[in-house]
């Protein structure tokens, strides 16, 4: 594994930057090696931590039990050790060693967002939403938020298996479980699952939090935050700490949290580039979540808007991206002279009047800097006492920490530097303006001796262009499997108000003073989890459905999107915006099941090795046993060609009716020019729930430079089971 896993959020803007530990390695250097074994052991949990004790044993001799880190054995069988490289080599020819990889660290990469999907706060809910546990693999979470108090839970359902182990911190009956995992621990970090960063509280307030009446971002936001299933049970396992999330804590919270007995698991975190697979500790983890019953959750990514973007891309997990709600977070600049400009930006301090400056007139010549530097105001090139207590015009996103750290009380940022398509926070009163907005804040500066502004508190008007899938969600093609479309759907991840740890700030910044109970801020870290909550709500009307068959409900009842506001179409959004109410009866389900999944990895190349870590079991290729990318039964379609020209593919799906006992489907094809869709049957009579029908897809297309988007439509007049079709060139 050769990932950097990080909470996929845009906190701040350096929070996507990606770390590789690529230095050289010294061939006596100890480092943590992850020892898998495949599926969940035969015998007892002590005996199998022997055997992971003998067999270091063999190797490291009296150094063992001290090496040993941990032991999965309740959903597959491994163990985490410090290894040098030779004993790594050593250990991975022992039998039943599947392989021995380097843990390396990812990063974790009101409110209105559950409205704004159509999902009101009385929506008709399943009597035993209360029995649906989700399960948040994130940075724990503060539990004495309010979004986790657990006034009217009875007791936690009879299948958890779960416990609260973890210092200084105290589970109730809504948030019953919380475990942390700490591989790498450093000095500084805190060894609990409380949470020092907010992003798990926010994530896990967004999926499954209560709902909690006038919430606000020190007035902004106002609203009820609530959760997509507020009756449902929380389960927090911390696998992400200031330096990242390893991938060893990764898979060892995933064998926790499937033998604990979660329902569905909610996953904020990611790394930078596209991993096979099998080289994938997310992927291999919600592998055996699958197997085991339980639909990951995914955060698409951060690193879009470039294609193939896409990392958190198996098939057997739900790929989510982020999109716009209907509210949006705009910040005024009065100056002197009384002309306003606004941008996107929340600011919550109140607008006092301060002189204004603009960074390239106030250089700090006695430490050596120019104008060169001042205009950016990069750290320490501002002069203190020419900037203290007053606005400071900045052509660049990390001005107003640097800014704040000289002394300065306001900051505008001056020039379109990307990213303004959502609003960030920064420590003090800031606005961001275009280039052009900014010309005219300079032109007036340079018009009066005395220039002066104000930073008015954020204004939070309508956003009607909503949804629109922000610029820095992932986008697709999936590099690794190319005509499997991802992302799967678009869920809302821009400014989102929901629970913070009292352990940071708004901005976690040095100088930040604010502490909140709730905060707005952005990712793909943030739309998962409305993803992962609405799969609960699906998930406790029918609590029998396999992880393919609610993610199929999810994708299929998608609101479409615009492909005019949304150029990349469905690069962008997949199948389109997440409905959780629709999800509920989506009619018709594209299931899969293990064998569905082993069958396409056959077809994709793998081979004993590498089939047996994702599976972790004795399943096998065979001629019989190999399809095609395109006999995955999918609930979309994608086609890809080298280069520009015709191309002829047949799909095959099965769908199972999960609507009335006898109902009638008919097919509907839209399509552009350039692609022709057949379907054979067109027509699907059923006379009993759960019966399957299975039909042909063949489309034909003659691709240029543009993607071709088409849909399948089945309908039966009561239900419409919608698939994105699309074909495309990677040239
Ligand atoms: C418990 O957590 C709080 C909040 O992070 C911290 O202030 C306190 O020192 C911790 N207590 C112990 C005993 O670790
Ligand atoms: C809402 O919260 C604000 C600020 O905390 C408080 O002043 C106000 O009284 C609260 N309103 C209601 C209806 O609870
Ligand atoms: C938030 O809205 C509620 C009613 O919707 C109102 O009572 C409360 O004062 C507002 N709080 C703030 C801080 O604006
Ligand atoms: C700006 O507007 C305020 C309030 O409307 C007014 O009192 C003031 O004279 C105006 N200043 C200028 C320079 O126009
Ligand atoms: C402001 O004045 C400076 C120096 O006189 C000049 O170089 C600059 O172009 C002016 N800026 C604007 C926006 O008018
Ligand atoms: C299996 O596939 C992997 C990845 O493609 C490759 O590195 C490995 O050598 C293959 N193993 C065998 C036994 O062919
Ligand atoms: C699976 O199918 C591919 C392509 O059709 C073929 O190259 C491969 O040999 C098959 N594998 C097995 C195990 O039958
Ligand atoms: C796909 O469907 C066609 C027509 O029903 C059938 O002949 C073919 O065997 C199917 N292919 C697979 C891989 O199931
Ligand atoms: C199904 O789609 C058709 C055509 O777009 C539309 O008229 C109809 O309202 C839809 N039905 C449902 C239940 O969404």
């Amino acid at each position: 594994m050769t990932s950097t896993l990080w909470p996929l959020l845009l906190l701040t803007i350096t929070y996507s930057l990606f770390f590789s530990n690529t230095l050289a390695t010294d061939a006596n250097e100890l480092k943590t090696y992850i020892v898998y074994m495949g599926d969940v052991p035969k015998g007892s949990l002590s005996a199998t931590t022997s055997r992971h004790t003998n067999m270091l044993q063999e190797v490291l001799g009296s150094r063992a039990s001290k090496s040993l880190l941990r032991s999965y054995k309740r959903s597959f069988n491994g163990f985490v050790a410090k290894l040098t490289e030779h004993e790594r080599n050593r250990i991975a020819g022992m039998e039943g060693v599947v392989s021995v990889f380097p843990s390396q660290t990812k990063q974790p990469l009101t409110t209105r967002s559950w409205d704004f999907m159509g999902f009101p706060q009385d929506v008709k809910r399943a009597p035993l939403e209360s029995d649906v546990i989700v399960g948040m693999l994130d940075t724990g979470v503060w539990p004495e938020s309010d979004s986790f108090k657990d006034d009217g839970f009875g007791p936690p359902p009879a299948k958890w298996k779960g416990s609260c182990d973890s210092k200084n911190f105290t589970c109730n009956n809504k948030l019953i479980g919380a475990k942390y995992y700490n591989s790498e621990a450093r000095a500084e970090d805190e060894l609990s699952a409380r949470d020092t960063e907010g992003h798990g509280t926010h994530t896990a307030s967004t999926a499954a939090g209560r709902a909690v009446p006038n919430t606000s971002l020190l007035g902004l936001a106002n609203g009820t935050a609530r959760g997509g299933v507020p009756s449902a049970r929380i389960a927090v396992y911390k696998i992400c700490f200031p330096g990242g999330c390893s991938d060893a804590d990764i898979l060892a919270a995933f064998d926790d949290a499937i033998a604990d007995g979660v329902d569905i698991i909610s996953l904020s975190v990611g790394g930078s580039f596209p991993l096979d697979y099998f080289e994938d500790s997310i992927a291999i983890g919600a592998f055996h979540s699958m197997k085991n019953g339980i639909l990951t959750s995914n955060a698409a990514g951060n690193s879009g808007p470039g294609l193939g973007s896409i990392t958190n891309l198996s098939p057997w997990s739900l790929s989510v991206a982020a999109s716009s709600i209907d509210r949006k977070f705009l910040t005024q600049i009065v100056l002197g002279n009384n002309m306003t400009y606004e941008g996107p930006a929340i600011n919550t301090f109140d607008g006092a009047v301060h002189p204004i400056v603009y960074g390239a007139s106030v250089p700090n010549t006695k430490q050596g800097f120019t104008s060169d530097e001042s205009r950016y105001c990069e750290q320490d090139s501002l002069d203190p006492t020419a900037v203290k207590n007053k606005i400071v015009v900045c052509e660049d996103l990390d001005g107003p920490q640097n800014a704040l750290l000289s002394g300065a009380s306001g900051v505008v940022i001056d020039g379109d530097l990307g990213y303004e398509d959502f609003a960030f926070s920064w420590p003090l009163p800031t606005t961001y303006l275009s280039s052009k907005d900014g010309k005219g804040v300079l032109a007036y500066i340079n018009s009066t001796t005395t220039p002066s502004a104000s930073i008015l508190k954020s204004i939070e008007p309508v956003d009607k262009t909503a949804p629109v899938v922000v610029s820095f969600s992932s986008r697709g093609p999936s590099l690794i499997t190319l005509d499997l479309l991802k992302p799967d759907l678009t869920a809302p991840g821009v400014d989102i108000l929901a629970a913070w740890s009292q352990d940071t700030t708004v901005t976690g910044d040095e100088g930040d003073t604010r502490v909140v109970p709730y905060n707005i801020i952005s990712g793909t870290s943030m739309s998962c989890p409305h993803a992962s909550g609405a799969a609960a709500y699906v998930k406790s009307f029918h609590p029998t459905w396999s992880p393919a068959a609610i993610k199929s409900a999810l994708m299929t009842t998608a609101a479409p999107m615009s492909s005019t506001k949304n150029t990349d179409a469905e690069f962008a959004y997949g199948s389109g915006h997440i409905d959780p109410l629709k999800a509920v009866d989506p009619g018709l389900v594209y299931d899969a099941g293990e064998a569905d999944f082993v069958s396409f990895l056959c077809g994709q190349g793998y081979n004993a090795t590498t089939l047996k870590i994702v599976t972790g079991d004795a399943s096998a290729c065979s001629a019989a046993n190999n399809a095609t990318v395109w006999d995955l039964n999918y609930p979309s379609f994608a086609l890809s060609t080298p280069k520009s020209g015709s191309i002829v593919r047949t799909f095959n799906r099965t769908v199972t009716n999960v609507g009335a006992a006898q109902s009638t489907y008919q097919a509907t094809v839209n399509t552009p020019s350039g692609l022709e869709v057949k379907i054979n049957p067109n027509s699907l009579a059923f006379n009993a729930v759960g019966e399957k029908q299975s039909f042909v897809v063949t489309v034909s297309a003659t691709v240029g430079s543009n993607m071709l988007s088409g849909s399948l439509v089945w309908s039966d007049g009561v239900h419409n089971v919608t698939s994105p079709i699309v074909a495309f060139t990677t040239s």
